[in-house]
């Protein structure tokens, strides 16, 4: 396999490198997931980059609005669709005395009243009505409306920003991945379920755990590692790998000799009648331009052996091509050894009621292997605590994961020598 470029990039604090260290021993400090300090810089970092955040689908009408929390800022936005179709950003918060505007996390109308002492705001953030007005007379209602958040879409994913100083833009902060994926047919996939919980580990651990597949074989023996792990590639090395600046993709295989167990029966029975997230594989390698499989710059180099491609970008957002459709991860922190890990799964809108069966059985096997990740995942921040071991060793079919913690130390560096000169 080619060794991937590796470049600099750019979290709008001018061009950085990949820790030359770790991407060259693959050895991390074991201390960037317990330690307070390393948290407090990737606090900042949440502060300034670029977080995807939800999906424009979400809210498709004018007037819709979703809520989430980005909780290592101790913030909460408000994402609403204006009557433009714009989609904006606001502080969840209100003018006032500084309630929490919304308490729902959806809802339509495009008009936000608070629940403390009903001052209104509209999707444009504008403060529209307060009530008993005359008692304030000091206050400026053209100045007093919500506090925007930077906002911008990219193949129908919606990010924020939180630094309203900032300068550098979505497509700049995406680079090389924006290159990579112009036209892939998202869309083409409607039908969504989500998932989400919270796990006592730190937030990179559980990236980590959706970045390499040389676990398959050992924790995921009970359920995918058989459609993953082939008698050619046994630890599931890999396809192909690509470094693009402050983001990573690679192509995951499949087991090409993957057969249905008569014994597993509704397995068997949905395998055939969907398009499943793992195993990709029915016979579909000639899919037309509007499918994952028909375009150009899915599965880069053509391998008969490609399962799905997995772009991981910088800090916390994944998501994975197959030919069944696409999902995506986003990972929050919350404290060094609390995030919050949320999911969604993309499919063809079902055609029928076994394709349904099949759709709700691929999410069924898809939450119980992420249930055995995340479930190992409290064990291993448990006793990294412990301080017994002071690095943790990365190997070369782990590269998503060294490129990610080098990209992360550099980040965090970054972040340090930043509040440093300016204290
Ligand atoms: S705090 Fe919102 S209306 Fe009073
Ligand atoms: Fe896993």
């Amino acid at each position: 396999m080619e060794k991937p470029v590796l470049r600099p990039f750019d979290l709008g604090t001018g061009p950085l490198m990949p820790d030359a260290f770790i991407m060259e021993t693959g050895k991390v400090d074991l201390s960037v997931y317990t330690s307070q300090e390393r948290f407090e810089a990737e606090r900042e970092i949440f502060g300034r980059v670029w977080l995807n955040i939800a999906e424009s689908s979400e809210i498709p009408n004018a007037g819709d609005w979703i809520v989430r929390d980005v909780k290592v800022r101790s913030s909460s936005i408000i994402l609403v669709r204006g009557k433009d179709m714009v989609i904006r950003a606001f502080h969840n918060i209100c003018a006032h005395r500084g309630m929490k505007l919304v308490w729902d996390d959806k809802g339509r109308g495009g008009k936000f009243s608070c629940p403390y002492h009903a001052w209104m705001f509209d999707s444009v953030g504008a403060l529209l009505h307060i009530p008993d007005e005359g008692c304030f007379p000091h206050v400026d209602k053209q100045a007093s409306g919500l506090t925007p958040v930077r906002c911008d879409t990219w193949e129908g994913m919606i990010f924020v920003n939180l630094d309203m100083q900032g300068t550098q833009s979505l497509a700049d902060y995406l680079g090389p991945v924006t290159e990579r994926l112009k036209g892939v047919p998202f869309a083409s996939y409607p039908y969504t379920a989500r998932v989400g919980s919270l796990i006592n580990a730190n937030w990179k651990l559980a990236i980590e755990a959706q970045c390499e597949a040389y676990h398959v074989r050992a924790l995921h023996a009970r359920t995918v590692s058989k459609m993953l792990s082939s008698t050619d590639n046994p630890f599931v090395h890999p396809l192909h790998t690509e470094f693009l600046g402050a983001h990573r993709m690679n192509s995951v295989p499949r087991n090409p000799d993957y057969e249905l167990s008569p014994e597993k029966l509704v397995q068997a029975f949905s395998f055939m009648n969907a398009q499943q997230m793992v195993i990709a594989d029915t016979g579909a390698q000639d899919k037309p331009e509007e499918t994952f499989a028909g375009h150009s710059d899915v599965n880069p180099i053509r391998s008969n052996l490609w399962g799905n491609d997995q772009y991981v970008l910088y800090p916390h957002f994944i998501f994975h091509l197959s030919l069944g459709g696409w999902w995506l991860h986003r990972f929050w922190p919350i404290a060094s050894d609390k995030c919050y890990w949320e999911a969604v799964y993309h499919f063809e809108q079902p055609q029928s009621l076994r394709n349904q069966f099949a759709v709700q059985y691929s999410l069924a096997l898809n939450r119980d292997t992420l249930m055995e990740d995340n479930l190992a995942l409290v064990q291993q921040q448990e006793v990294m605590e412990s301080g017994a071991k002071k690095i943790v060793q990365f190997g070369e079919q782990e590269a998503l994961c060294k490129h990610l913690a080098a990209v992360s130390e550099a980040a965090a560096n970054d972040a340090q020598a930043l509040r440093i000169a300016a204290e």
